[in-house]
């Protein structure tokens, strides 16, 4: 019997899958943590759990659903049976085990780039393109990607702005937390500010130059136009999502030392004019978007506000003032914050899983 006849089995009559039979590869890792603590907090029907890593893992167990479970190495094998693969271990471990666990019956959900810019993968984000998962499912093999961290945040609450008045141009500066980088990356910023405070030298390993008390370009490659690689994520991930190709997009990517959630200063030009009272109450209604745009009060969204959270957040909503002779009702500021660890990564795969039960 074939695995992908094993997977049809586990389907009820009506053709909705119950509790499927769910892998986490990379389930040690900070985007692996959230993937359970999501599971377990949003009651994802999960039927078998398997949770995958490298073989320095191996011997240690993770705690589901008041059960613990054994950590097994990711190898050939680690698929059979299994109806949805959660990928969080970096590329080149999706691109090596991914067409293997599709070849074993399962539907994968892959947080790395390996897969995004595939034409025949959707790239997903259920606020944004949730008509690119129309007619897949459990049971029916295949690769979803998530978009890039970033791209995510920008696009939860930026969409339904688009929807409206349709963006032709967007600039957009991000202020990037130590929790993109992975668990290490955050362990490595704590470590530099207990050192930076009791005056010994940082230690720099992660990242190539101090991270406490700094802030540099985002540590991707830096491509020949002089963009890193995380700031054309943003630009491309966006051009396929919207299925729009002329949208003007230029990305400026930056590491600060917050521990976990990303902020992003987002410039938008609408091909119509749109107030900032419409913005707002657009934005007020969005899914995913909880606004937080206190003027008087000078409360405006941050990292610690958004951390932990399901939500972007979104404020500091302002007509722009550089379009001709002033005030412009086509061009709009944002400002955003969101756990990437949750909706960028994490959550957003969860809420793609749902879609296919
Ligand atoms: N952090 C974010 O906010 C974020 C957001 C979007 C997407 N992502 C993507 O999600 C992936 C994971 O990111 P992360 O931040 O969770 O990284 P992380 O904290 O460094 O965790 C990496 C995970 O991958 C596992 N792994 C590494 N090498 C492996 C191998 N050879 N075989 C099997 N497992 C291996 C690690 O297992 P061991 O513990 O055994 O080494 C660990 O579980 C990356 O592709 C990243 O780009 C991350």
């Amino acid at each position: 019997m074939s695995t992908v006849t094993q997977s049809n089995q586990s389907r009820h009559r009506s053709g909705s899958m119950s509790a499927p039979r769910v892998a986490i590869a990379g389930v040690t890792g900070a985007v692996g943590q959230e993937l359970l603590k999501i599971l377990a907090e949003r009651s994802f029907p999960v039927g078998q759990l398997t949770p995958l890593a490298s073989a320095r893992s191996v011997g240690k167990q993770v705690e589901f659903g008041g059960k613990r479970y054994p950590i097994q190495e990711l190898t050939e094998d680690s698929f059979r049976g299994v109806d949805l693969a959660l990928f969080s271990a970096g590329g080149a471990q999706s691109r090596k085990f991914a067409p293997l666990a599709v070849a074993a019956g399962a539907v994968v959900v892959d947080n790395s780039s390996a897969f995004r810019m595939d034409p025949a993968v959707p790239l997903v984000v259920p606020e944004v393109n949730p008509e690119d998962l129309a007619g897949m499912r459990l049971g029916q093999p295949a690769i979803i990607a998530n978009p890039n961290c970033s791209t995510i945040i920008m696009l939860v609450p930026v969409t339904p702005l688009h929807r409206a008045a349709t963006v032709q141009g967007m600039v957009v500066s991000t202020y990037q937390a130590a929790s993109g980088a992975g668990a290490k990356a955050m362990a490595e910023l704590e470590q530099q500010t207990r050192d930076v405070l009791a005056g010994k030298p940082p230690v720099c390993v992660q990242f190539p130059q101090q991270y406490a008390f700094n802030i540099f370009s985002h540590d991707s490659d830096v491509g020949p136009a002089g963009y890193n690689t995380e700031e054309m994520k943003m630009v491309h991930e966006t051009h396929k999502m919207w299925h729009a190709q002329s949208v003007a997009i230029t990305a400026t990517c930056v590491r600060v030392p917050v521990m976990r959630a990303h902020a992003e200063s987002i410039n938008l030009q609408f091909e119509r004019p749109l107030s900032e009272a419409e913005a707002y109450e657009i934005l007020h209604a969005a899914p995913g978007v909880t606004v937080v745009d206190d003027r008087g009060a000078n409360r405006f969204p941050t990292p610690l506000h958004a951390s932990g959270k399901d939500d972007v957040y979104a404020g500091r909503i302002r007509s722009d003032i550089a379009g001709d002779g002033g005030m412009s009702e086509t061009g709009l500021n944002l400002f955003v914050c969101g756990d990437q660890i949750r909706k960028g990564a994490a959550l957003n795969a969860v809420q793609i899983a749902e879609m296919l039960l």
